[in-house]
Parts: structure tokens; sequence; C-alpha cells
């Protein structure tokens, strides 16, 4: 029987995708599906399947996760009870810019100050390493290097702004073959200004084979892996 690499690969993302889809179903059930749309109302702007999603990868992942984008900390405390969940130690690494925002449900004058709240509110805060500051500024990116250490990243999640590719040339080294991408804005309405240079980035990086997509879930969140197309930087 002819069974090409190229086939291989389609089976493995098709298998992917499926137990995806079957672990939402699964999550359905559980008690902490209550909890995280309980939270989530009040603290996130992703819908409940993503935040379902955001739990279980920190849940099952290898490695540290790294979070660009936490804003209240809906999608943090996802992950933050994904890795008391899993049992085993992961480092959590959040960064932040901070600053304000209005005229939206979720409003607040001092979005940090929100975030922290919410992380000592869900007791999760001594899980959580939080850098305030935007991902790319070199002084962000040492920071988050030196808080992983020699680890790797097995899970990124991108909600903050358009720069998908930014952050991935900035963080990109760090992560594991395979890694589990979230990435917010890839979907939804077309009044969402950031929909479309997400989109638009996301679709090159499968195109050139740099990401794998896995499904696309709630409001417009894309979920995948990343590829490592070059070798591991030296140690
Ligand atoms: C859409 S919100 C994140 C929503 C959050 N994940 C949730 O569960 O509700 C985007 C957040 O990213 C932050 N942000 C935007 N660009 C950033 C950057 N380059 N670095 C760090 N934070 C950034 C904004 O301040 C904002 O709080």
């Amino acid at each position: 029987m002819e069974c090409s690499w190229e086939r291989m690969d389609d089976r493995h993302q098709l298998d992917d995708c499926l137990e995806l889809m079957y672990a939402l179903m699964q999550y359905r059930h559980e008690p902490v599906n209550r909890r995280l749309r309980k939270m989530g109302k009040r603290e996130s702007m992703l819908h409940p399947d993503a935040l379902q999603l955001i739990y279980h990868l920190a849940r099952i992942c290898h490695g540290c996760i790294l979070e660009i984008g936490a804003f209240r900390g809906g999608s943090t405390v996802a992950a933050a009870w994904g890795v008391r969940d899993a049992g085993t130690p992961k480092k959590l690494v959040a960064v932040e810019q901070g600053g304000s925002l209005r005229q939206h449900p979720l409003a607040t004058r001092n979005i940090m100050r929100s975030l922290k709240r919410t992380l000592a509110r869900e007791r999760v805060a001594d899980l959580v390493m939080l850098l305030e500051g935007r991902s790319s500024e070199p002084q962000i990116i040492a920071e988050v290097n030196q808080a992983l250490g020699t680890d790797e990243i097995g899970l990124l999640i991108l909600d903050a702004d358009t720069g998908v590719k930014r952050d991935l040339d900035c963080y990109g080294k760090k992560l594991i073959d395979r890694c589990w991408l979230v990435i917010d804005d890839y979907g939804g309405p077309p009044e969402n200004q950031k929909r479309l240079p997400t989109k638009t980035q996301v679709d090159e990086l499968v195109n050139a084979g740099q990401l794998t997509p896995l499904g696309y879930y709630g409001l417009g969140t894309w979920i995948g892996q990343w590829r490592r197309l070059t070798p591991p930087p030296d140690r």
C-alpha cells in the first residue's frame, strides 16, 4: 500500500482536529465548564469554547505557556486552571501592556489592576508570572527569556494586537515543534479591524508550512500547531 509522509501528516492533522472537538464535547459535562463560563462572563472577551480549549491545552501541553494579551485575566485564569489540574508544574507567563478600555461591557480604567484582582480572586496569582509591557519590547523579551530559562514553550496564546508574525519572530525560537497555538481574531464580524490582518498573517504562515490549522472556535479563535522548520537553537 502506498503511504506518503504527506498523507501521514494529513492523517495526524485530522486526528488532532477530531480530538480537539471531542475534548470540547466531553468538557461540556464537567464542572470546570460551568466555572469557566461564569468566570469568562465577567473577565474575558473570549467565547467559552475558546476558554475551555485554552484550559485543555494548558492541561495537556508539554513545556511552558506564554500568553500575550491577558486583559482582565479570563484567558489567563483558564490556562492557570489547566496547569493546576495537570498536576505537573508548568511555568505560565502572561504579558500585558496595561492601559484602559472604555465603552465596552468589560471596560476598566486600569487593565493591570483588574488583571491582578482577577488572578487573586480566582486564587491563581501564584501560578502566573505577570509581565507588564509590550510583547515586542526588548525588556519584555529579555524578561520572558529569563523567566523561561532553558525551558521551551508548549502553548502560545496570542490575543493582543495584530502582531502575530512580530510575536512569532520574538518568541518562535522558544517554541517546541508542534507547540499549540491559540490565536484570536482570525474570524468574527467584519467590523473587527483585527480580523483581516490576523487572518492574512495566519494564512500566510499556514501556506508556508509553519503553522498547522486544527480548528476554528467560538467567535473567531484559531487553534493549531507551530512547526519548527529550523533546528533548535544551541544551548
Ligand atoms: C483582546 S484583549 C485580550 C483578551 C483576553 N485574552 C481575554 O480573555 O479577555 C487584548 C489585550 O492585549 C493587550 N495588548 C495589545 N497589544 C499588546 C502587546 N503587543 N503586548 C502586550 N499586551 C498587548 C491589550 O492591552 C489588551 O488588554
